[in-house]
């Protein structure tokens, strides 16, 4: 496996890939990888011939007051666990090589960045989708590979890729959980070991939601209120959204029908969690 942090070493490599004919995966991070990631790295692996993995923390999708300087950067247990995992090439580039100075353009997606995470986030889809179209434009990829947890970001790059014609599929893997339901994130280390127990009722919020669907519950008014007052009996909990709303459009919906993706994003002590849930009801 290499490590190579340039842009021309990135592309130096794919290229050999690519006269030898392999195809070529991307798992774009911002490193401090765990299982949600090496489930993304194996499948890449598993079906691709040459695997990149980009580990690069982007300025550009954080806000002023977020967790840019304190988030996790542990770069030799991430490269050992990159090569564990067959990875053939890591890309960590530095913020100067990613972003000039004089760095002037941007790649934003309107109206699916409006919602949700996107009302208390404003600017991080556009750094997000920034950073993205660079590293495919770096790598060159046939494939990129998205977690599902981060539900909103996979639907965004997933309608840049389309409006903008871009050359390369993207893949979205299952949300990969502990034990107990919290949804694998690098911000659960952020949490204390009381903090950690409450975060677990996040998912359960979700499941219960899920059986009141089951049972034939349909408003979604009446859904998000009884998981409102589920994730108020946290006692550290602050609610950011919790939301039902159309799988492709995320538009809110008022009766559960269709593909809906049921969302929420939730302050637990230093830590923003988001989780989701995928509800299929068939032709609506
Ligand atoms: O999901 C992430 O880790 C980041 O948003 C991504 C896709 C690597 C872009 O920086």
């Amino acid at each position: 496996m290499h490590v190579v942090k340039t842009i021309e070493s990135v592309r130096r490599s794919v290229a050999g890939a690519r006269r030898k004919g392999g195809t070529v995966a991307l798992v774009p991070t911002m490193g401090s990888l765990h299982a949600g990631h090496a489930s993304l790295m194996a499948a890449a692996v598993r079906r691709y011939d040459y695997t990149v993995v980009s580990i690069f923390v982007n300025p550009t999708q954080f806000g002023p007051q977020e967790d840019m300087d304190d988030y996790p950067r542990p770069f030799e247990s991430d490269c050992a666990l990159c090569h564990e995992l067959g990875v053939d090439l890591v890309f960590a580039p530095t913020a100067q090589q990613m972003y000039t100075q004089e760095s002037s353009t941007w790649v934003q997606v309107v109206g699916l960045t409006d919602v949700l995470c996107g009302r208390s986030r404003p600017d991080h889809f556009r750094g997000v989708t920034t950073v993205c179209t660079k590293l495919f434009n770096i790598v060159a990829p046939d494939v990129a590979f998205f977690g599902q947890k981060d539900a909103q970001q996979a639907l965004v790059i997933k309608r840049m890729v389309r409006d903008l014609n871009m050359p390369l599929a993207i893949e979205v893997c299952p949300t990969i959980r502990e034990p107990d339901g919290l949804a694998i994130s690098s911000r659960n280390q952020y949490l204390d070991p009381e903090q950690r127990r409450e975060a677990a009722r996040l998912y359960q919020t979700l499941q219960t939601c899920q059986i009141q669907i089951a049972q034939g519950r349909r408003s979604a008014a009446a859904l998000i209120a009884s998981m409102r007052d589920e994730l108020q009996q946290i006692p550290r909990a602050k609610i950011d959204y919790v939301s039902i709303v159309d799988g492709e459009t995320l538009i809110p919906v008022e009766e559960v029908r269709g593909r809906l993706l049921i969302a929420l994003a939730v302050q637990i002590g230093p830590a923003r969690l988001i989780d989701n849930i995928l509800v299929d009801l068939g032709p609506s």
